[in-house]
């Protein structure tokens, strides 16, 4: 059965800086992680006659896909993170400083919550959509390379996690997630590449 791996970016100069959303690049870290999930996808994907290789249309979602060659890299929007509105570049510690209703309100009800002018985890689990069906139309190996608020909610679909659950899914850095969909269900491997 083919395999879906789930990635999330490399280290980004934001997420050094603990700045949610932007379009920074990546930190030396993240770049060394590109280099290293380049050379498992080679391997991994060794044997594999096709695969592709998604990305969001974000700075440090292509830079991480950079270093893999030989297989077609597409772009889609759907997969940028989380739109965090007028909080979009800004520490949690300024959001709880500068809105503190905003903050306050996210935390009662993570999953329903929308940035003003942004999105809620809702409004992402519903622009993925059309990525799930082309997923699950796939064939051959996907190497989807995205974001942690998006990969909660892909995860949390191909793994049958409760919607509720879904804003606290922990998805780490720099760890490969493999899900396989056989007849005996969903197998779930984890490949972590760094610290
Ligand atoms: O930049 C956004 C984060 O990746 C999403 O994290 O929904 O836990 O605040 P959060």
């Amino acid at each position: 059965p083919r395999p879906i791996l789930l990635t999330r970016h490399g280290e980004s100069l934001d997420n050094v800086r603990a700045r949610i959303g932007g379009d920074s690049s990546l930190s030396e870290t993240g770049l060394l992680y590109s280099r290293k999930l380049a050379s498992f996808i080679e391997k991994r994907l060794a044997s594999e006659r096709t695969a592709s290789i998604w990305t969001s249309t974000l700075q440090r979602s292509i830079l991480t896909a950079h270093p893999i060659i030989g297989f077609p890299k597409i772009q889609w929007r759907a997969l940028d993170e989380i739109n965090a509105g007028i909080c979009d570049g800004m520490t949690y510690e300024e959001i709880k400083k500068i809105k503190p209703e905003e903050y306050e309100s996210r935390s009662k009800d993570k999953l329903r919550y929308r940035y003003p002018r942004g999105e809620s985890y809702l409004d992402v689990i519903q622009r993925l959509e059309p990525v799930i069906i082309e997923l699950e139309r796939q064939r051959a190996p996907v190497v989807v390379i995205s974001h942690q608020a998006v990969l909660r909610a892909l995860y949390a679909y191909f793994a049958d996690r409760p919607l509720e659950e879904l804003p606290n899914i922990e998805i780490p850095l720099h760890t490969i997630i493999e899900i396989q969909m056989g007849v005996a269900g969903v197998q779930e491997k984890r490949y972590k590449l760094m610290d």
